[in-house]
């Protein structure tokens, strides 16, 4: 406790030093939460990144996430913690991939959630992230959507929408783990809970949801809700806002798997470090960058 303590006090030094923002996705670690200027999910990180007027934007989520940030707000300094903290699920898609699938569907529009590669993105259409996916799907004029990369965000949308859906195969680790199994085994322990679900789960366990929605939908639904106690189908760090919002409250995630490792990989050590060295800091190709944005900024426009 001492420690971090420290670190952060180092942290609000160097913020100051360098003009720096932070943001911090929800499933990052709560010391770092504590330290963030914006908690955020990875929507509003993204509009958060596009306002700033901060110089530098300390990123603590994962790689996407920075990049996203950079692509929107490209005068910035972007640095991250940690280089290695990936996206299993944004790795499941590449480029040729994508364009091979394109081919095949010459009239198809291209969504791609927020967790993509910025080259991913650079050969889209149109972003979306967990929280506005049905709105974005609405607002596109076409009858076909090639939807990458996970499987189970589109199954869930594809459910709002006469659309023909094309959906790649990738799902999120974290999520994706969770069955239906452990969803009634914790209803059957928890009779007075309800349960909310981010759709990055499995069809057969986002339909045992009494709400489904984005980390930040969630959230939001605990708090007004009338209902004191909640099974959560999320990422285990959403705990410290569900918390911080709600503290009469009980929450019980679902099972102690729903941790993703890439997340927790950044800690308060290596805020003060990127912050102190500027290093790791995010590049991305400028021609890549330019066809990303015009992707993550239609998105942004969606209302
Ligand atoms: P949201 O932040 O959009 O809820 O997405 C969850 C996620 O898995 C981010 O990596
Ligand atoms: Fe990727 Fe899932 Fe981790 Fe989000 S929670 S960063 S989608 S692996």
């Amino acid at each position: 406790a001492e420690q971090n303590r420290l670190l952060k006090e180092r942290i609000l030094e160097l913020k100051k030093e360098r003009n720096a923002i932070i943001l911090a996705h929800y499933y990052q670690r709560d010391e770092i939460q504590e330290v963030a200027d914006f908690r955020g999910d990875s929507f509003l990180l993204a509009q958060k990144a596009a306002e700033t007027d901060a110089d530098v934007i300390v990123f603590c989520g994962v790689h996407f996430m920075g990049e996203s940030a950079k692509i929107l707000a490209p005068t910035k300094t972007v640095i991250i913690p940690d280089e290695r903290a990936g996206c299993p699920m944004a790795d499941m898609v590449n480029v040729e991939g994508l364009r091979a699938l394109k081919k095949e569907h010459p009239n198809a529009k291209v969504v791609a959630y927020i967790n993509t590669s910025a080259e991913v993105k650079s050969e889209t259409d149109i972003c979306c992230t967990s929280a506005n996916a049905r709105k974005v799907i609405e607002s596109i004029d076409a009858e076909e959507i090639i939807w990458v990369p996970d499987k189970n965000l589109g199954d869930y949308v594809s459910k709002f929408t006469n659309k023909k859906m094309i959906i790649w195969e990738g799902y999120c680790n974290t999520h994706d783990m969770l069955t239906v199994k452990d969803v009634e085994e914790m209803k059957a322990a928890h009779p007075n809970a309800q349960f909310v679900v981010h759709p990055e789960c499995r069809p057969e366990v986002v339909k045992l949801g009494d709400f489904v929605g984005s980390t930040t939908a969630i959230i939001k639904y605990c708090r007004e809700s009338d209902c004191q106690e909640f099974i959560v189908g999320t990422e285990d760090g959403t705990g410290y806002q569900l918390r911080l919002d709600s503290p009469n409250k009980t929450f019980h995630f679902a099972t102690k798997y729903l941790v993703c490792p890439n997340m927790k990989v950044n800690n308060l050590k290596k805020v003060v470090r990127c912050l102190e060295t500027m290093q790791p800091e995010i590049y991305v190709a400028p021609e890549v960058a330019e066809k990303a944005k015009l992707s993550l900024e239609r998105m942004l426009q969606v209302k």
